[in-house]
Parts: C-alpha cells; structure tokens; sequence
C-alpha cells in the first residue's frame, strides 16, 4: 500500500453512525423503539438515582412511563424514600441499560411533579388491582407482616369495589427535565462511541461532545 492510500476503516466504525445526531430527545426516541423491539422485557425499566439528606446516593429502578420534550416521567407513591429525596433535593439521574443492543443512556437533571391532570390520566389507565394496591402500598416504610398489607389490599378492594378507584392523594409522577443526555454504544475491542449532550437550563440550545470511552 502506498504512502498517500486512503485509511481504510472498519465497517464498524463508518456505519450506523448515531453520533451525527443533533437532538438528544429524538434520538433516545429511536433507541427506545429499537429496544423495544428487542428486548426480551421491560426495555423502559430505568435506574433512578436521587440522594439522601446526608448526601448519601440512592438508586433503584422504576419505570418510564412518558417521554417528549419535556423530559422523562415515573410514577411512584410520593412518600416513598425517592419521593421525600426528591422533594427535598429536586434532582436525579437516571441510566437505561438495553443489553440486546449494547447501549447504555445517561441522564441528569432537574425534577419536577407532574400536573395532577397528567397523573389522574395515568393512574386511570392502571389496571384495578394496582389502583388498589397504591392505595394499600406504604410505599418504603416498615411492614410487620404480609399478611398486614394483604389485609389493607382487603380493605381497599372492599371500599373501592363498585366503580373507579380514585388516585391517592399521595401517589403521582415525577418528570426529568435533562440537561445532560449521554449515548453510549458498545464498539468491539472497547472502542466505544459515546456522545454527550448538554444545556445550561431547559430552554438552552444543546450542546454536543464526542467523549472518549
Ligand atoms: C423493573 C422494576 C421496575 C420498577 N418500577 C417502579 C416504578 O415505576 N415506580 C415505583 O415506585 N417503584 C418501582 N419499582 C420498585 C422500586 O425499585 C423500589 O423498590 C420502590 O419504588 C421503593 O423505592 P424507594 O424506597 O427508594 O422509594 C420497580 C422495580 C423494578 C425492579
């Protein structure tokens, strides 16, 4: 091969190139579907990582339930450990892990509650049984026995068992309103890509970079 020949790149490198993208949310979009079509379940399952009073992170999973310009939204019961994390520190992270496709995203940003319109919309939309065991879910605070949340489960069933189950007081949303998403897609050898995108506040142009893996 000559001096002046051309770089000859693997496949890998030149092709299906996400990183050309200029619109975070857009993009999460597309994985999201691909995900879904790929993953054996739950390919909205989503870390949610808040902090404790002591500064002390706090992660677990929780569902996403709604995603558009706005930001990334779950459902949860507000008194619940995330729910008074949140409250008093109105920030998270959040990490989607689709193993089918090899992608990881990163998301970081500000939080607030969704409408009450928004959540009733949700809440109706739930199967009556999950009506029912909000209602009877203390979410995170210490449970004697099964049998005690098997019997409020009773209870509720009873009073609500003729006609809708209203949304508890204290059951509701939560939206991520980002302002940083990051893309990362598995390359062989640990050759990564990875692109973050970032804003200073919601209304901001974003910003893209390239990172290295
Ligand atoms: C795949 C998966 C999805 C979950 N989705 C939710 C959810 O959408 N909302 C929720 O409140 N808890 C969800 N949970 C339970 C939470 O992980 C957690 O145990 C619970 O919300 C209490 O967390 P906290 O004590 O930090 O508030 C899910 C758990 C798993 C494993």
């Amino acid at each position: 091969m000559s001096d002046t020949a051309p770089i000859q790149h693997p496949s890998w490198l030149t092709t299906g190139d996400f990183t050309t993208a200029d619109e975070p949310l857009r993009l999460f979009t597309a994985w999201l579907s691909e995900a879904t079509a790929t993953e054996p379940r739950d390919p909205t399952a989503m870390t949610l990582a808040t902090v404790d009073s002591d500064g002390l992170p706090n992660a677990r999973m929780v569902l996403l339930k709604g995603v558009d310009e706005r930001g990334f939204v779950f459902y949860t019961n507000m008194d619940s450990k995330k729910g008074q994390e949140l409250d008093a520190q109105p920030q998270a992270a959040l990490v989607f892990h689709w193993k089918s496709v090899n992608r990881q995203v990163r998301v970081r940003g500000s939080v607030e509650r969704v409408t009450d319109a928004e959540a009733d919309a949700y809440f109706a939309s739930r199967p009556k049984q999950a009506q029912i065991g909000a209602w009877a879910s203390k979410q995170s605070a210490p449970l004697e026995t099964r049998l005690a949340f098997e019997k409020a489960v009773a209870v509720y069933a009873a009073k609500y068992a003729i006609g809708d189950v209203p949304r508890p007081p204290n059951w509701s949303g939560y939206r991520i309103v980002p302002l940083s998403i990051e893309f990362w897609q598995e390359r062989p050898f640990r050759l990564h890509d990875r692109i973050e995108f970032k804003r200073d506040h919601p209304s901001a142009p974003w910003n893209k970079t390239r990172l290295y893996p």
